[in-house]
This record gives structure tokens, sequence and C-alpha cells, in this order.
């Protein structure tokens, strides 16, 4: 029986990670959970996997989870960063779903490596943000990284075989790269993939949100329609996999059936495909090497009819552009996209700011900023929060609007 942490349990990777868990009750114990604000699901999470420690942000949403439970049902409640780094790192801990949003994320994961736990990763901010520090840390502390997204868990499939057995490393070793031309990350392209610029102008956060294809969060979900995704997807694969982005390419996919491929230096290209549904990423990366049977409509392309691709437009969807100038200027570059583009989503659901200004503050904000090599930990926290403060003082100084 593997013993579970989930890093984000009420979001929507952490809700979709306890349906896998609560499919096999004999193959996993959820020992921790940690989560923001969101008591109402917690409880019920609590109540449904008794587990033995959890966090919550802050003391007084603590106090208020006590409140919710009896005294036989109430586990460990830690608080804060320290207490999600505190259900991460835990000893009874076998793997660890990092699911949080953002850069949030970042020190419980780095909790969990230093730890040498298994992490199946869905924060995907932790590996743009600090990615060689981060597998670094991994080769020290004999951790291992399971991508969760599902472009990357496509990648990690199709390469199986190609990459290294053991899955403390999965990224390819210098003879398998070798073999390796390109990796093709998909994208649906998010509800505005047709939209003319004066169009994208107007787009509401109301209408940023209905994705096509998956259901997400929130700042995710505006991440795909701006293609910022696919800009952080993109770092977060040449980090993973060991590639420069060079030897990374993006196709729209709109039916999002083919999760990704990888193209080797014979020509032949390998593709994983499955409908939208990240309960499997999140099966895989739970259970990996193994499968187990998931209760999901099996895939039937003759249903889907046809597959299609398109060359993305860099000109309306600038993010993408943007997260290849981060990967390849380097350094501490790419926390500062990360950290901006944070910034900017929230302004935008606020409805501080337009939809087209998530790019702007995004490019100001890196072209305000001076590289450094990455260095620690503390440095990239350092520069995460000066990223957010310059992006904020552009937001609030109104020149971007
Ligand atoms: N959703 C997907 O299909 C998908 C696919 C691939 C990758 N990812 C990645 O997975 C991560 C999670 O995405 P999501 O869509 O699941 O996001 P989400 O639904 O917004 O959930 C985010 C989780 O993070 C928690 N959280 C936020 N701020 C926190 C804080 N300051 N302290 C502690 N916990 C905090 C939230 O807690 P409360 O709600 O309790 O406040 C919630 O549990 C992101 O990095 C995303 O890019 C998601």
């Amino acid at each position: 029986m593997k013993r579970l942490s989930i890093l984000g349990s009420t979001g929507s990777i952490g809700r979709n990670a306890l349906s896998v868990v609560a499919e096999h009750p004999k193959e996993f114990k959820v020992v921790g959970l940690a989560a923001g604000k969101n008591l109402k699901v917690l409880v019920e999470q609590i109540k449904a996997v008794r587990p033995v420690r959890v966090s919550v942000q802050t003391a007084a949403l603590a106090r208020e989870l006590k409140n919710c439970l009896s005294p036989g049902e109430c586990p460990d409640i830690l608080v804060g960063e320290e207490g999600a780094a505190a259900v991460a790192a835990d000893p009874e801990v076998d793997l660890v779903v990092s699911a949080m949003v953002g850069a949030v994320g970042l020190t419980p994961t780095w909790a969990a490596i230093q730890a040498g736990k298994t992490v199946a990763l869905a924060n995907k901010e932790t590996l743009v943000a600090a990615g060689p520090l981060v597998m670094a840390a991994v080769a020290q502390n004999g951790a291992a990284l399971i991508p969760v997204d599902s472009e990357h868990s496509a990648i990690f499939q199709a390469l199986a075989g190609h990459s290294r057995e053991e899955v403390r490393r999965l990224w390819l070793t210098g003879h398998s790269r070798e073999e390796v031309r390109r990796l093709w990350l998909t994208a649906s392209g998010g509800p505005f993939r047709t939209w003319p610029k004066e169009e994208l102008a107007k787009v509401t956060p109301a209408q940023a949100l209905k994705h096509p294809n998956w259901s997400m969060g929130a700042k995710i979900t505006v991440d795909s329609a701006t293609m910022m995704n696919k800009a952080l997807e993109v770092i977060e694969a040449s980090v993973l996999f060991g590639l420069p982005v060079s030897q990374i390419e993006v196709y729209l996919h709109p039916q999002s059936i083919i999760h990704s491929l990888v193209e080797f230096v014979d020509g032949s290209v390998l593709a994983q495909l499955g409908w939208p549904d990240m309960r499997l990423p999140i099966a895989y990366a739970l259970t990996y090497p193994r499968r187990l049977p998931l209760r999901s409509e099996p895939l039937d392309l003759g249903k889907v009819a046809s597959l299609t691709f398109e060359v993305p437009d860099l000109e309306r969807f600038p993010a993408l552009r943007l997260g290849y100038a981060a990967a390849t200027a380097g350094g501490t570059m790419p926390a500062v996209l990360n950290a901006a583009n944070e910034v900017a989503v929230a302004a935008f659901l606020d409805s501080r700011l337009s939809f087209l200004g998530i790019p702007r503050v995004v490019e100001e904000t890196m072209a305000c900023h001076q590289i450094e090599p990455l260095e620690s930990l503390a440095q990239v926290l350092e520069v995460n929060a000066w990223a957010r403060r310059q992006a904020q003082h552009l937001i609030s100084k109104g020149t971007i609007t």
C-alpha cells in the first residue's frame, strides 16, 4: 500500500487524485492533505480518507477547521507554508502529489524532494521558477519526479524504454537524448483559438474561464486561454527531459486527444492518446511503472473522427513567445515570467487588467529584470517576490490596462 500526501487536495488535481485513490482503496492510504482556504471540501475529504495530518493556509482557518470536526475525526492540523512543507516531508509518506497552484507550491515541493520522496508533480510553476535547482536536488536526495501534466505524462509514456529505466532520473540520459529529435507539445488553443485580435481585447474573465475541453482551476484555465500555460509547459519539458527549448515544438490540436508526441532521429513519432481526463496521468504517476484499471469511457476514435493540427499564432498569443524567450535567457528569467503572470492573471480575474494586458505585464516585468544565474531556493523566492511587486506596480500605475 502506497502512503500519500496530497498538496492542494481541495483543487481540481487534488480532487481528481482523491477520486483515483477512492477507486483503488487497497492500493493507497492518504496520510496527509494540504489545502488553502476551502474548509468545506477539506472537511469532506478528512471524513472520507481520515488523514493523520493536514495543513491549511492560516491559524484562523486551523481553528475553524478544528471546530468543524469531532475529536475522534480531527487530524493534526498544521498551518501555512511550514505546515504544507511538514505534510510533504512526513516520514510516513512514500509519494507526494504536488498540486498547489502557483509559486506557493515551490517550498512544500522542495521539502518533499529534500526528504527524498517520489513526487507526482502537477505544480508546473515549481519547475518553471527553479527547474535546474529542483532537478539537482532530486538527484542529490534520491528523490523522484513523475509528471502529472498530461503533456509531460504523454512524453514520459512515449519515452518508456528510451529514458533511463529507474524513475529517480526520468530525464533522458546523454545516450538516449541523442535519439530524440524533437518533443511536440499539443495545446487545445483554449476558447479563443480562432478569435481575431480585436475581439481578444474585449475578453471577460467569465469567457476565459470556459475551457472547451478540460475542467481545471481558474489560474490554469486563464493560462490556457492566453497560451501562457503552453509557455510554462515548454519550460517544464525542457527541464524535465533535459532538452533545449529549440527542440520543443507546440502544435494546436483542438480535440485534445493526442496529449503530446516524441519524434526520434529516425523520423519515427510516438504519441500518447486518450480522452482529456486528468485522472489518467494522475493514476499513472501514482502507480508508475504499473498501470491500474480506471473507470473511464474507452477512447473511440470513430467518434472523434478527425484529429487536426495548427501552428500557433505568436502574434495573437504572445505569451508563448515570452515562454521561449524566458527559457532561452535562462537563470532567473523563467521565475520572473511565472511570477508576473500569476499577478497579471489575478488582476485579470479581478477585472483590473484586460486579457491582452496579461502578456504585456509579463513582457514589461521581464524587460526590467537583470538576469542572475540560479543559485538557491532563497534567491528564487526573492526574485519571485520582486517580480510580483514589479508586475503589481505596472498594473496599479495604469500604463498597462
Ligand atoms: N487542473 C488541471 O487539470 C491541471 C492540469 C495540469 C497541471 N495542473 C497544475 O496543477 C496545479 C493545480 O492546478 P488546479 O487546477 O488543481 O488548481 P486549483 O483547482 O485552483 O487548486 C489549487 C489548490 O492549491 C491550493 N492553494 C492555493 N493557494 C494556496 C496557499 N497559499 N496555501 C495552500 N494551498 C493553496 C488551493 O487550496 P484552496 O482551494 O483550499 O484555497 C487548492 O487546493 C497548477 O500548478 C496547475 O498548473 C493542473
